[in-house]
């Protein structure tokens, strides 16, 4: 891929701050992180049902959905994951400039790719929510029977059993899908976005 040069910045006149307090509430990217099955589209669909409900301005950004589109270029080798981590932060930081809260759902397997994505945005923006579950009972679960298609050696390079996955270091909200309901999980981010002044 050949790099853009010669380029330069716009600013626009209308600021990511004017929309902000048009739209009444603050903009940032709430992203989770899991293993595959661990609940981590669940959980940010019925989240963002409940804020819109709010009249928080969301944007849902899916790992399936955006490898149908944007990423479709995209296999699931350690370089591919980390572009395809880059891009959807890029995507993150212009969803935000625009004033929408975005609701992210990816693997995301490295901390340094997260990490970067949280170096996109400006400070408090980034909300990293560690979807956590046991590898266990993803397999148990396995709503698309990818666990089975791995084990069998199907789909090599598979996050959990023959690919890794990091567990967030530092994250700003953890919620346990094998001991907490969904109800009670969307509560408990919906708490930290109250504590943190993001539903306006
Ligand atoms: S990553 O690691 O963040 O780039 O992955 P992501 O874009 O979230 O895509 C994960 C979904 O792709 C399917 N899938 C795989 N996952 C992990 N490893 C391998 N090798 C793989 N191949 C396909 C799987 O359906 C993931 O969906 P979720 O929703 O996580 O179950």
């Amino acid at each position: 891929m050949s790099k853009s040069t010669n380029i330069v910045w716009h600013e626009s006149s209308v600021t990511k701050q004017d929309r902000q307090k048009l739209n009444n509430h603050k903009s940032g990217v709430l992203w989770f992180t899991g293993l595959s099955g661990s609940g981590k589209s669940t959980v940010s669909v019925a989240l963002e049902k409940e804020i819109h409900s709010l009249g928080i301005r969301t944007y849902l950004l899916d790992g399936d959905n955006v490898r149908h589109g944007l990423n479709k270029n995209l296999g699931f080798s350690p370089e591919d994951r980390t572009e395809n981590i880059r891009r959807i932060g890029e995507v993150g930081k212009l969803m935000s400039d625009a004033g929408v809260l975005t609701l992210s759902a990816f693997i995301s397997p490295y901390q340094e790719d997260r990490d970067q994505v949280r170096a996109l945005l400006e400070e408090g923006e980034f909300i990293e929510v560690y979807v956590k579950c046991s590898v266990d009972t993803c397999e148990t679960r396995d709503p698309k029977g990818l666990y089975k298609k791995a084990r069998f050696g199907e789909i090599k390079g598979f996050t959990g059993i023959d690919a890794p996955y990091e567990e967030p270091v530092n994250p700003e909200i953890i919620i346990e899908t094998d001991k907490q309901s969904l109800e009670e999980s969307v509560q408990v981010i919906i708490e930290y976005l109250k504590k943190t002044g993001y539903l306006g």
